[in-house]
């Protein structure tokens, strides 16, 4: 927590005249690079490079494999902002502050999230790994980032929550993978806080709840998204079958493993939707 909300939003007034002070063009796009997709970066032509901890106010990521850097890069022709890594209630950070960014995106007019992760399955997949998109998600047991006195700047105290992933996006997304020969899925996701995987019996209650796939990032960030206005697109890797499905233990380096694994589909999946943009 940043003091009370006064010191918040001027933490993202300095954050973001920060960014916008190194950096010549103004992105309308925020790509956010989950397990699996932080190979993007080294596919596309980066025009500035910021280290986290350079920015006044921004949290540092902890999570394996997560870089910890702010990218501005030419997508597909498209200039994007480029997160390379994400905060997560795990690693202690309260809601808000994992949303922190999502703000600080807002402030400098991005318009559209794409948010990207790696989830275990619950659904009939078939087999493992494979891309699933996010049509809707499950999150009323963990905390809003929303909660405490409302940011009006940003949006309303009750935002409605129908279409949290744009509509037109997830129809785009479809087509692209139909484009690319990509076979992917689309489904709910569900968000636990972790950092312990399910046990098998919260496996079964997720799937009676109607999950499809479940994880610990991207539903609070879709949620500050949707309530400062954005367009909020979202890409699962599901990296495994979820516990009581999986026929073995649950490991982060089999996760790992296994969003590297279709990395390849999940960039060329993300790049071919940026150029559509
Ligand atoms: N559960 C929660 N988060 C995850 C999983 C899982 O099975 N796989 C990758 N992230």
């Amino acid at each position: 927590m940043i003091g009370n909300k006064t010191e918040y939003l001027n933490a993202i007034d300095r954050a973001s005249e920060f960014i916008a002070a190194s950096c010549s063009s103004k992105p309308q796009i925020c790509i956010v690079l989950g397990s699996g997709l932080g190979k993007l970066a080294s596919l596309c032509e980066i025009d500035k490079e910021i280290p986290y901890t350079d920015i006044p106010g921004f949290p540092v990521s902890t999570a394996p494999g997560h870089a910890g850097r702010l990218y501005i890069a030419e997508v597909s022709g498209k200039r994007c902002y480029m997160l390379g890594g994400r905060f997560h209630y795990y690693e202690g950070y309260d809601p808000e502050i994992i949303t922190f960014y999502v703000r600080v995106m807002a402030r400098l007019g991005v318009k559209t999230l794409v948010l990207t992760n790696a989830a275990g399955g619950i659904l009939e997949c078939g087999e493992v790994p494979c891309l699933m998109i996010i049509e809707d998600h499950i999150s009323f047991l963990a905390e809003s980032p929303l909660r405490g006195a409302n940011l009006d700047a940003f949006g309303v105290r009750f935002p409605d929550q129908t279409h949290v992933y744009d509509q037109e996006y997830i129809g785009m997304l479809e087509e692209c993978a139909d484009t690319l020969g990509i076979n992917v899925l689309k489904g709910i996701y569900a968000y636990t806080r972790g950092p312990q995987y399910e046990t098998p019996a919260e496996i079964r209650a997720l799937k009676t709840l109607g999950a499809d796939a479940v994880g610990m990032s991207t539903v609070p960030e879709a949620i500050a998204a949707s309530h400062c206005g954005m367009r909020v697109a979202a890409v699962s890797c599901i990296s495994n079958l979820a516990a009581g499905i999986s026929k073995t233990p649950l490991s982060e380096e089999e996760v790992l493993q296994m969003a590297d694994r279709i990395s390849n589909d999940d960039c060329a999946l993300i790049k071919e939707f940026i150029k559509r943009l």
